[in-house]
């Protein structure tokens, strides 16, 4: 898993990669009300939002299995004088110590095989507080196969239930450069 992302970050493989923050990261933060506290970047890629977050004072952690895309956001924050705790390991085994107030999860879920996907539901469930926030930036490609897989979020619903997760309505649809789709929505944990 690991070589096969490295791989695809050497070979410029990086259609998700908008070079810039997500138009959806600042009407999901407003959603949330969180203006600071202890942020999770799940398969941060080069981590764009990850500096943004740290340039608005929040607490932020930052996981990726690729060295490409640790190094990348690593030269960001020092050019920008930021701090962050910045980690390759994988998400599917990493333990926090401490939950977070928040998850900020952007096309993470699609990159996992959808075999992982209980896994990783349970991972995110582990991260954060009760109470605590799954912004969650989910890409639809209606196509088979991947990555990235496609993310039906009706479908999701049946990964993300009710007793664990209170869904937001549909917040936005984020148009990609690739020509795909994301949509976000807030979840809270119970
Ligand atoms: C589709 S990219 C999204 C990157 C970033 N969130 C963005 O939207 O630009 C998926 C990212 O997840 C990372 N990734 C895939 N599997 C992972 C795993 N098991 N643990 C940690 N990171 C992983 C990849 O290296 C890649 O950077």
């Amino acid at each position: 898993m690991k070589q096969a992302w490295e791989n695809r970050y050497h070979q410029g493989q990086t259609g998700w990669d908008r070079g810039d923050v997500s138009p959806a990261l600042n009407l999901m933060l407003h959603h949330t009300g969180l203006s600071q506290g202890k942020l999770l970047v799940p398969g941060c890629g080069r981590g764009y939002e990850v500096i943004e977050l740290a340039r608005r004072g929040f607490d932020v952690t930052a996981l990726d299995i690729a060295p490409s895309a640790i190094e990348h956001l690593r030269n960001g924050l020092a050019r920008d004088r930021l701090r962050a705790t910045v980690l390759e390991v994988d998400m599917l085994h990493w333990r926090a110590q401490q939950p977070f107030d928040a998850v900020y999860e952007q096309t993470s879920l699609c990159a996992l095989d959808p075999v992982y996907w209980e896994q990783y539901e349970n991972q995110l469930y582990s991260w954060i507080k009760p109470g605590g926030f799954l912004l969650a930036l989910w890409m639809q490609t209606f196509s088979r196969g991947g990555p990235p897989y496609h993310c039906d979020p009706d479908s999701l619903k049946q990964l993300f239930l009710p007793v664990r997760w209170h869904w937001s309505e549909q917040l936005k649809t984020v148009e990609h450069p690739s020509g795909r789709h994301e949509t976000a929505y807030v979840l809270t944990r119970i």
